[in-house]
């Protein structure tokens, strides 16, 4: 190849390197990582971006450089000249890519185990799934509808579901990890960095599943110390609103004074309204028999009433509380 024809390829590769690169760079294409994992993930991310931009720049330095130089003219029928293949360059093409795949998953295969390493002691959080709400039970057994964990210590969360399989992530996190029933999976995170984060269900588990959210809230060792001797209590308010948002009542109902605003189910601000239409009894018999038998009475305009395991799922003080707080809350 003539030392003329070398230079164009190369000047082709570099400014096609230098958009893509630009590309790149330019577009927030990743969220901020909140921990050690989600920083390793993305190193990854990176380390394969840079190796796919290289190769870009290669294939659209060749291809640009043979339409423009190896374009016939208008009249040129003639068959192009014969050519055979090149052993040299097959050998470089395909030793070139093995060595890249390669250096690919020896790094993905370090960062895997890395990431599911949790330590020798590790912050065991118990994550349970279930249409359409996340609880988090910590190591003393108390129960949050949000999960709270410090920055800087290794959380290795078991998740399990109580019904269908639905997906654990927090994009700031970078990691999924799927939420089956009768079996525990497990996901290592090391938070770096303080702040609130959404957790999303990413696996289609019925109605609710775009409202089957909760957040995580990342805090400082101290502040974590000082949550968990408060015995981990959620915000003041009347007891049936701790009982609320436990069981996730708020993925799929709204109601205004629990700030829920779900609606996959009937509007709970409405309930005096709906008790009346139903003509089942004064409002808390209503609300305790939607609750615990939920098959009895569904409202028009529902496809199916409430999933049937609230009744057995919350104890029945705690199940009073709640009849009291919507009765009292509704119009
Ligand atoms: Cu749970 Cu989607």
């Amino acid at each position: 190849m003539r030392r003329g024809s070398l230079i164009q390829l190369t000047a082709i590769a570099l400014v096609a390197g230098a958009i893509c690169t630009a590309v790149a760079l330019a577009i927030p294409w990743l969220p901020v990582d909140a921990g050690k994992e989600a920083h390793r993930i993305h190193f990854v991310f990176w380390f394969t971006t840079i190796i796919c931009i290289g190769v870009f720049s290669v294939v659209a330095a060749v291809l640009i450089y043979s339409v423009w130089k190896f374009r016939a003219g208008p009249d040129d029928d003639s068959d192009g000249p014969p050519v055979h293949g090149h052993t040299g360059i097959e050998i470089a093409w395909t030793a070139v890519p093995a060595v890249l795949v390669t250096a690919i998953s020896i790094v993905s295969a370090i960062v895997l185990a890395q990431n599911g390493d949790a330590g020798s002691n590790p912050l065991i959080i118990k994550v349970t799934a279930q249409q359409f709400a996340w609880t988090f039970t910590y190591p003393d057994g108390t129960t949050q509808g949000s999960l709270t964990i410090p920055e800087g210590r290794h959380t290795k969360l078991d998740i399990t579901s109580k019904d269908v399989i639905h997906s654990f992530w927090v994009p700031q996190l970078s990691q999924k990890q799927d939420a089956v029933p009768g079996q525990h999976n497990f996901l290592v995170i090391t938070p770096t960095r303080t702040g609130t984060f959404p957790v999303i269900c990413t696996e289609l588990c019925g109605l609710g599943h775009s409202v089957m959210r909760s957040h995580v809230t990342i805090m400082t060792a101290a502040g974590f110390a000082a949550f968990q001797r408060s015995g981990g209590k959620a915000p003041a308010g009347p007891p049936g609103l701790a009982v609320f948002q436990q069981n996730g009542c708020g993925g799929c109902h709204t109601f205004k004074p629990a700030a829920a605003t779900g609606n996959v189910g009937p509007d709970l601000d409405k309930l005096k309204q709906f008790a009346a239409q139903a003509g089942r009894g004064p409002l808390a018999t209503f609300i305790k028999e939607s609750i615990v038998t939920p098959a009895a009475y569904v409202a028009p305009g529902f496809p199916e009433g409430m999933p049937h395991i609230y009744g057995s799922q919350i104890p029945a003080g705690k199940l009073d509380q709640l009849v009291q707080y919507l009765a009292a809350g509704s119009k």
